[in-house]
């Protein structure tokens, strides 16, 4: 039994499964071009327009120095996918890969903590969509009750802390139903309905309209950086780190460059989502590669260039609203700008909504596929040609948790899974046998360099500073809470994977990029809390029982042995 756990598909068995299933079906179509758009289609929204502003609060000018570790990440991880993308050019993204690479029960536990990144994720850019949503109706003087545009959970919240504002006033309001206060997000509920039935009438469609999206998008942010640079005052800068680098608490709120961690993270999820697209390129092995690269290079230039205008048009410590870019225009007296913002916030959530909605299907589809889900998950709509049942049910898993989550866990909750994932990834290419062939074919190849000195040099320059420094980093927690209720990963962790990364890539002579990519993927785990780790562990204990009950018995590995 234990051997089966690990049962791996070989590539040829990943090829010939897609070229029975797909060889006739879907259209190869997609360039580069059409990548990179799609790249920055699912990558930037509601982190850079609505999170960005409790990061910048929380960290304040120096949150840049956050993008960019968070940026190196990512473009470490990128390269990975790259990598596996040119080598397994099929879909199903991060859960294939670890299917040819570490075996099934990897595959499983990834494709469950996908589920994390492309539904749950966009729960958050749901509730976000509806803030900036919300405001364009209130400047057509369309006004929605505060118990149609908040979530119960943090209403809830907001009464029991007596806290004033929109979500109190919703509690306070809001219509009862048998003694059950009637309290939901309706835009955001409204834009799922919406794009789930997009998504389900024809992949053409969204494809188009998501290349109309990320045109628009990209214009209007080059305006707001043009408009928005007029506005920097250089003063705003300074203090470069007031509130430090790890997570304290300062007047009972947890702040810190590090205590941004999920929101910036979350900024740059969405490249990866270019690989579930691997059935309809043109050239998977050299455009798949491409597109996931560019993509995030060029949301990252903007992403910096963006928090620097935004922390030098005004003090950070305004900047703690949902829908910063846009309130801080208002603030400016440029009324015409927060509108612009706006609309163009609304577009960007809605292309980051609508990429995810399309890539969680097929992730299901993949796995249905498999084996390891039931066979309707695969199922293709006989009108539409989509696969309606995944569609719809992603639809379901996005829609429903809408009434009765809250955003702050949401988001924590969507980074924890990404980076799992992402962190898998570095670790796949560390475990996948060396490339035989030797041509220049155009394919993405992950460069080889040799970690086997350069690692253990690294991580002993490191330690010596570190103990020169502050040798109470190594035991520190990030996070020092007054009443040490949010406690994170001890960094202790991160250097004993260090210590275990030094002595494999000097024994094993590993790949210097997926070392370093992993090794920053478990730094970014010491940002978030122990506890959000607790839920994410039980959820994964959920995800082996679904497993055992179902996917270890149906597996085709399982059938075919
Ligand atoms: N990166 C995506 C966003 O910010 C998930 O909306």
């Amino acid at each position: 039994m234990f051997k089966s756990l690990f049962r791996k598909k070989s590539t040829a068995v990943v090829t010939s499964d897609e070229e029975d299933i797909h060889g006739h079906g879907l259209h190869k179509v997609l360039s580069v071009r059409d990548l990179t758009f799609f790249g920055i289609a699912a990558i930037i929204g509601a982190g850079i327009f609505s999170s960005i502003g409790s990061a910048c609060y929380a960290g304040g000018p120096a949150v840049i120095l956050l993008f960019i570790i968070c940026a190196v990440a990512c473009g470490f991880t990128a390269m990975c996918y790259a990598e596996f993308a040119s080598r397994v050019p099929m879909s199903g993204s991060a859960y294939t890969y670890a299917y040819v690479s570490f075996g099934e029960i990897f595959a499983w536990i990834i494709g469950w903590a996908l589920l994390m990144e492309y539904s749950i994720g966009n729960i958050y850019v749901a509730f976000s969509w509806s803030g900036y949503f919300t405001n364009l109706l209130e400047a057509v003087h369309i006004h929605l009750p505060a118990w149609l545009t908040s979530n119960y959970s943090e209403s809830h919240q907001a009464f029991l802390s007596n806290a004033t504002g929109e979500e109190y006033n919703a509690w306070m309001n809001a219509p009862q139903l048998g003694g059950l206060r009637i309290i939901f997000d309706l835009p955001a509920v409204a834009i799922n309905v919406i794009i789930t039935w997009l998504v389900l009438v024809g992949v053409k469609e969204s494809r188009n309209a998501s290349n109309f999206m990320v045109i628009v998008k990209l214009a209007i942010i080059a305006l707001v950086i043009i408009v928005g640079v007029f506005y920097v005052d250089i003063d705003n800068w300074t203090p470069f780190m007031p509130n430090g680098f790890a997570p304290n608490e300062v007047n009972g709120e947890t702040v810190g460059v590090m205590a941004a961690i999920a929101a910036v993270f979350f900024a740059f999820i969405g490249f990866d989502a270019v690989s579930t697209l691997a059935e309809e390129c043109k050239n998977p092995q050299r455009d798949l590669p491409r597109g996931m690269i560019f993509s995030l290079v060029i949301s990252t230039v903007i992403f910096i260039v963006l928090a620097l205008v935004l922390t030098g048009m005004t003090s950070y410590k305004n900047l703690n609203v949902s829908d910063p870019l846009a309130d801080i225009f208002g603030a400016r007296g440029v009324k015409w700008m927060l509108y612009i913002v706006s609309i163009s916030a609304v577009v960007a959530m809605t292309s980051v909504i609508l990429v995810f909605q399309m890539g969680q299907p097929r992730i299901w589809m993949t796995m249905s596929r498999d084996g390891l889900l039931p066979k309707k998950f695969a199922e293709i709509h006989p009108k539409y040609k989509t696969p309606g049942f995944s569609t719809i049910m992603t639809g379901v898993v996005v829609g429903v948790p809408i009434f009765f989550t809250d955003r702050t866990f949401i988001l924590d909750f969507t980074s924890i899974g990404t980076l799992f994932a992402f962190a898998l990834v570095c670790g796949g290419v560390l475990v996948l046998p060396p490339r035989k062939e030797k041509t220049n074919d155009g394919k993405f190849r992950l460069p080889y360099i040799n970690a086997q000195y350069i690692v253990p040099v690294m991580v002993l320059i490191a330690a010596i500073i570190v103990f020169a420094v502050n040798p109470a980093l190594i035991t520190d927690t990030f996070s020092i809470n007054a009443d040490n209720a949010v406690k994170n990963i001890p960094m202790l962790v991160f250097f004993l994977s260090c210590v275990f990364l030094s002595i494999m890539s000097f024994i094993k002579k590993y790949s210097l990029i997926p070392v370093l990519g992993l090794l920053s993927c478990i730094y970014l785990f010491t940002g978030f809390s122990i506890a959000n780790w607790k839920y994410f562990a039980i959820w994964l204990v959920i995800g082996l029982v679904v497993y055992f009950l179902y996917g270890y018995r149906k597996s085709k590995l399982n059938t075919a042995q």
